[in-house]
């Protein structure tokens, strides 16, 4: 994936270390209300500042609200309204926020209600060109610009988390490769498929979400800034100089600029775009998370996982139970949830900024948690599974999941598919009433169903050959399954084949 360059091109590294929230709690223990100045003759009811207050969670915007800062004072300078000096004080200033930040020891005052007026006030508190930063910028394009710049990063994270499931899928698949299970259709034995190819199954619905993460990478990575509260800026902004600094450019290294002051502020596609994403993602997830609680029950006992990944009963002592994967299954409502709450946030909100807006973060930051951490487990919990090869040989030998590979049979005869079908059908229902398998029936027996059965019809029921006439692209067979795991392996940079 394209980044899009650095975000801290140019400027000193900031530190990494997370506030938690409840330092943060600790920390911002509660301030009388302070007066706003200006026009306001009083100062905001505490009640109200509480009501209204995005510091204890959008605090996480700190570091894309330092170097969007760092930018527009740099761009400030090149137009003329800030002399260097000022710009060197501003940077100082904002740098040693950021440190402060990173090491837990910045205070946050939920009386600045957000993030952007925190560190503005703070930085205002230290340094008298502060009251200059945010010239020609609103709070509107602001806020934007941050949450771009912090979603920006968080999909190529994601888009390595997807990677990393693929190849914990690949790799399993590519352990037990010789593992047949039976395939299933509304849950009932249907056909057999390598176990692999049930896992690419995932593979590819994980690299659509991946495609997809990429796709809404393109519509975050637009510059807002220099769109002010609504009506851009009577200054001579350099709203380019701004996009390349921020990496905001397209593949070529074009700057990537929003088109219009107004949709730039009130704008939430991008995030609605990454809510959705997300929602199917975590949809894929909660399936795979479905598939391995069912195999990991005793009823299919087809895979064990990793104790590490599994959680005891308080009660019942013989209990394994696959806590991380329901999880997974169960988190995909919230994620759900949170798509649904961004689209309800944005029905109706009339142009262009309403304080609404500030509710899109939770929505965001749940499903961009959410995902990251059920992929992770997700491919932690594969890494460790193994798989029960005795129990999946028995499930697939079945030979009832051929049963269409006789009806195929009768086809190369010359026999029409659905009088096929009809006899393949009568031959179920005699195996069934003599109580032998499909495979238990004389050639006298199905001879008497249709005159086409020959001797050769024995062939049908061998598992491996009938595997190996799977041959078609995306079909079950050993040879294309071969294929695809070594098409994964190689798009996956996983080299040559694990093995056992
Ligand atoms: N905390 C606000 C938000 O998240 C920032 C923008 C505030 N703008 C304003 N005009 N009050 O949306």
């Amino acid at each position: 994936m394209e980044t899009g360059g650095p975000l801290t091109w140019g400027w000193p590294h900031l530190y990494c270390a997370e506030t938690s929230t409840r330092e943060f709690v600790k920390k911002s223990a509660t301030h009388p209300p302070v007066s706003r100045g200006g026009r306001f003759g009083k100062a905001t009811a505490a009640v109200v500042s509480r009501f209204s207050e995005s510091i204890s969670f959008d605090w996480r915007l700190w570091r894309q609200d330092l170097v969007g800062s760092m930018v527009h004072a740099t761009m400030l300078k090149r137009i003329g309204i800030l002399k260097a000096a000022e710009l060197r004080e501003i940077v100082r200033g904002l740098d040693e926020i950021g440190r402060e930040i990173g090491s837990g020891r910045f205070v946050w005052k939920p009386e600045f209600e957000d993030v952007h007026m925190n560190i503005e006030a703070e930085l205002t508190r230290r340094v008298p060109a502060g009251a200059k930063l945010h010239t020609g910028r609103s709070r509107n394009d602001q806020v934007a610009l941050d949450i771009r710049l912090w979603l920006r990063q968080e999909l190529v994270e994601i888009a390595g988390r997807v990677g990393g499931l693929q190849r914990a899928l690949v790799d399993l698949g590519e352990r037990y490769r010789e593992v047949l299970i039976p395939g299933y259709t509304h849950l009932q034995r249907a056909q057999p498929v390598y176990l692999a190819h049930h896992l690419l199954a995932y593979v590819e619905m994980l690299d659509r979400d991946g495609a997809r993460l990429q796709d809404c990478f393109r519509r975050v990575n637009v510059c807002p800034l220099g769109s002010g509260a609504l009506a851009g800026s009577t200054l001579p902004l350099d709203r380019e100089f701004v996009a390349r600094k921020l990496g905001f450019v397209d593949a070529r290294g074009r700057p990537q600029l929003s088109q219009n002051s107004m949709d730039a502020v009130s704008d939430r596609d991008f995030a609605v775009e990454f809510g959705a994403v997300a929602a199917l993602l975590a949809v894929h997830l909660s399936r795979l998370a479905e598939d391995l609680i069912l195999w990991a029950s005793s009823e299919f006992n087809f895979i064990r996982i990793d104790d590490a990944y599994t959680t005891g009963s308080s009660l019942m002592p013989q209990k394994r139970n696959p806590d991380v994967a329901e999880l997974t299954r169960g988190k995909s409502a919230r994620v759900i949830g949170n798509l649904v709450a961004l689209l309800t946030l944005l029905k109706g909100l009339p142009m262009t900024y309403n304080r609404d807006l500030q509710e899109d973060k939770e929505r965001l930051f749940d499903s961009v948690d959410t995902v990251r951490d059920c992929l992770e487990l997700m491919a932690g919990m594969l890494a460790g599974t193994t798989v029960n090869e005795p129990v999946c040989e028995s499930a697939a030998a079945d030979p009832n999941l051929l049963a269409t590979d006789l009806a195929d049979y009768l086809v190369l005869k010359g026999v029409p598919f659905r009088a096929a079908h009809h006899a393949v059908g009568a031959a179920v229902t005699l195996a069934e009433k003599l109580g032998v398998a499909l495979d238990g029936l004389s050639l006298a027996d199905l001879q008497g169903i249709n005159p086409q059965f020959d001797a050769a019809v024995s062939g049908v029921f061998d598992l491996k050959r009938a595997m190996a006439r799977r041959r078609s692209v995306g079909s079950p067979g050993a040879g294309e399954v071969r294929r695809q795991l070594a098409r994964w392996r190689r798009t996956l940079g996983l080299g040559g084949r694990s093995g056992r």
